[in-house]
């Protein structure tokens, strides 16, 4: 059975930046409550013209030149979002416009911040079933068009962007090994973005949700693939909370330099944080030939998964 092998990447996140410091003048805040509350400094957002299919335009282009390949081989296209330009057509039908592919399907796939890694799960079965051999995956929000700049609870942790990444059947040993995927709509209530209107979320119960459903998904995972915790390099995480973060690094005992944070630069970007966070990491040179990488997901939904990468 093939496998399906990450064979380039891009991202792509928008010019302006809104600082700690911008949001102090906006809402009763301080920059030491939003760093040592969520880890966040910085974060992109677009300007109002500019919708998610563009930010997932330009990060699908990037990951098409490091693939080196060019539309054409494209046959299947999956865009992660909540956040559409529309509720149709859908952003992966607007980006396939933009790209000029002709004649191929695509569609959005919506399970919020873990949509990149529900993609790429859905990805890696239509290549290892022989359906599609050469997939172009986005995740791409823009939330940040969809907040309440009064409320201080949500308006300092989200951000814009996008990224791809272009997967090929392959039969070496590598690429995605497992992945795992999962869904709990009892907590649906404690996040929501109504089809008008704001985003409200009850923080402290998402943060509960968040630290397990991490550490389950990751444990579940490496478990698929027949691995563990000590075979893990690279543990790419969404980037909503450092302290999500520090709090499943802690219980598993990985050190700083296996797991991959950025998200004091771009906030919480939904469907985006994962691959943009993954092409970081590989500019960084944190992931080398042969390591084992668990991208791992959870958001609204409530929705969680994770994806197992030999590189
Ligand atoms: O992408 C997936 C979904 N999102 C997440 O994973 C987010 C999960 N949740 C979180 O990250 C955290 O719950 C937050 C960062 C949202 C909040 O942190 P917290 O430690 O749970 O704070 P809290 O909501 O319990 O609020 C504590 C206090 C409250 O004041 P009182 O009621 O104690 O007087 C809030 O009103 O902090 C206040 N507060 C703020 N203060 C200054 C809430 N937001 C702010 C703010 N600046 N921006």
């Amino acid at each position: 059975m093939p496998k399906a092998k990450i064979i380039g990447s891009g991202f792509y996140v928008p010019e302006k930046i809104v600082t700690n410091a911008d949001l102090e003048k906006m809402v009763e805040t301080t920059n030491e409550w939003i760093v040592s509350r969520s880890g966040i400094r910085e974060r992109r957002v677009t300007d109002e013209k500019t919708l998610t299919s563009e930010l997932a335009f330009r990060a699908a282009q990037n990951a098409l030149k490091s693939a080196k390949v060019n539309v054409d081989y494209i046959e299947l296209i999956l865009v992660a979002t909540t956040s559409p330009d529309s509720l149709f057509p859908s952003v992966a039908c607007i980006l396939q416009d933009k790209l000029g592919a002709k004649d191929i399907p695509a569609f959005d796939v919506s399970a919020a911040c873990a949509g990149f890694n529900f993609a790429l799960a859905a990805a890696s079965a239509f290549i290892e079933s022989g359906q599609y051999n050469n997939i172009l995956v986005v995740g791409a929000d823009t939330l940040t068009k969809h907040l309440d700049w009064t409320d201080r609870g949500t308006c300092v942790l989200f951000g814009d962007g996008a990224g791809a990444m272009v997967l090929s059947a392959s039969n070496d040993n590598d690429g995605i090994l497992a992945s795992h995927l999962g869904a709990e709509g009892e907590g649906g209530k404690f996040l929501i973005m109504p089809t008008k209107g704001c985003i409200t979320m009850e923080g402290k119960e998402v943060f509960k949700f968040a630290v397990r459903a991490l550490e389950k998904s990751v444990i579940e995972v490496l478990n698929k693939a027949g691995l563990t915790l000590n075979d893990l390099d690279l543990l790419i995480p969404h980037q909503a909370n450092i302290r999500i973060i520090d709090h499943v690094a802690k219980k598993f005992g990985l050190p700083s330099e296996k797991i991959f944070v950025n998200l004091d630069k771009y906030g919480n970007t939904s469907a985006a944080s994962i691959p943009i966070a993954f092409n970081e990491a590989m500019s960084a040179g944190r992931i080398k030939k042969g390591d084992v990488v668990v991208l791992a997901g959870f958001g609204a939904g409530l929705t969680y998964g994770a994806n197992v990468i030999r590189f």
